[in-house]
């Protein structure tokens, strides 16, 4: 049974999330080519995957399980910011069960039927991927019910009179889904997986050593200090990260002497406008607009969203993350704040009453 994926096992895939912006070089939406099923960055398997260190253990010991046992692993949901390799994982669980894999999307499927044609195809054992599962209309998703619970699927054909039902038996497969938030989810499919599993943003040493593996990979020489810097400034995302090595790259090589070091990187960032901390313009207006019309917050997403030009849905789940890890924006019932530390970053003088950074947790 295959092992590798390619882009042949790429179903259908939607690239259409309304708010990406392809031009942002930290970026954590999906772009057809950067992360496609052949790139040769993704690992292939867990022992090659850096960081998520509790996510790795468990799936290793689940893995491991079902395959004693002879059996499909249970449907698992993969939850957390986008970037953070959520498809690369379910690519991993195929591989270390020897299954087949199946990519596809939420938006991507569009009709009952579409989703049919898709699980009637899957061979015994393979991992579906649906990317963006919270995505699926109420109808694809009601095919989905029994097909992860008992392996089958009803089929009803013609209308009135005329209609007749099949019940049309399934390959047992294992589902794996992934979405930005688990709390967007309806109930009924979130409670038919049986392993959800939430990727945090990577720490700057996890992605450092990332960074070093890419190089590698890349044949793109770095020392241990350039990538700490490309690190910290990479958001906490191997996505961002992955893509400003191959710029930086080049800056090492026009600008240097081929080696990215940290003055290289330090350059070569502040020359793409993404500051020590990867901020860029579109962070830094967010910020800006709650402190010049909101006086530093609370102000609803919503209003902020009209406010930025900018979609609720991409600050939810792009921005805020990263903003809120680094404590630079709190949630609170009334809205979001900006924090002390956020206006002395961007060289404002914060006011008496502004709130301070609390944890580092965010709530996805
Ligand atoms: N590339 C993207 N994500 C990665 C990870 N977690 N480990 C190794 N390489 C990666």
């Amino acid at each position: 049974m295959p092992t590798e994926y390619s882009d042949n096992d790429i179903i259908s895939t939607s690239f259409d999330d309304p708010g990406e912006d392809d031009s942002r070089l930290v970026d954590t939406g999906f772009i057809p080519g950067d992360d496609a099923g052949d790139n040769p960055l993704r690992p292939k398997t867990l022992d090659d995957y850096i960081g998520q260190t509790s996510v790795k253990e468990n799936l290793k010991v689940y893995i491991e399980a079902s395959k004693a046992r002879q059996e499909p692993l249970d449907h698992v949901l993969l939850y957390g910011p986008p970037g953070l390799g959520k498809t690369t994982l379910a690519g991993i669980i195929a591989h270390e069960m020897g299954v087949g894999f199946r990519i596809t999307s939420g938006p991507a499927i569009e009709r009952p039927g579409d989703l049919a044609a898709i699980l009637s195809a899957l061979t015994p054992g393979d991992v579906l991927f649906i990317d963006e599962c919270h995505r699926m209309s109420r109808a694809v998703e009601e095919i989905l019910y029994p097909a992860m619970e008992d392996f089958a699927i009803d089929i009803i054909t013609g209308k009135g009179q005329g209609a007749m039902s099949y019940h049309l038996p399934l390959p047992k497969f294992t589902l794996v889904g992934a979405t930005t938030r688990a709390g967007r989810i309806s109930a009924p499919l979130r409670d038919r997986f049986g392993v959800t599993l939430r990727l945090e943003l990577y720490t700057p040493e996890d992605l450092a050593l990332i960074i070093r593996r890419s190089a590698g990979i890349l044949g793109a020489a770095i020392d241990h200090d350039g990538s700490l810097e490309l690190a910290s400034r990479s958001r906490g995302t191997p996505r961002i990260a992955n893509r400003l090595i191959k710029r930086v790259r080049d800056f090492a090589q026009v600008a240097g002497e081929g080696v990215i070091t940290e003055e290289i990187a330090r350059h070569a960032l502040d020359r793409l406008g993404i500051d020590e901390l990867g901020l860029d313009k579109i962070d830094r207006m967010l910020l800006e607009s709650i402190i010049r019309f909101y006086g530093g917050g609370p102000v609803g997403l919503e209003t902020l969203a009209a406010a930025t030009g900018e979609e609720a849905v991409t600050i939810e789940d792009v921005y805020e993350p990263y903003l809120m890890q680094i404590g630079f924006l709190t949630r609170t019932p009334r809205g979001r704040c900006v924090t002390r530390q956020a206006y002395l970053h961007l060289g404002l003088t914060p006011p008496p009453d502004a709130v301070g950074a609390q944890s580092n947790l965010f709530d996805l």
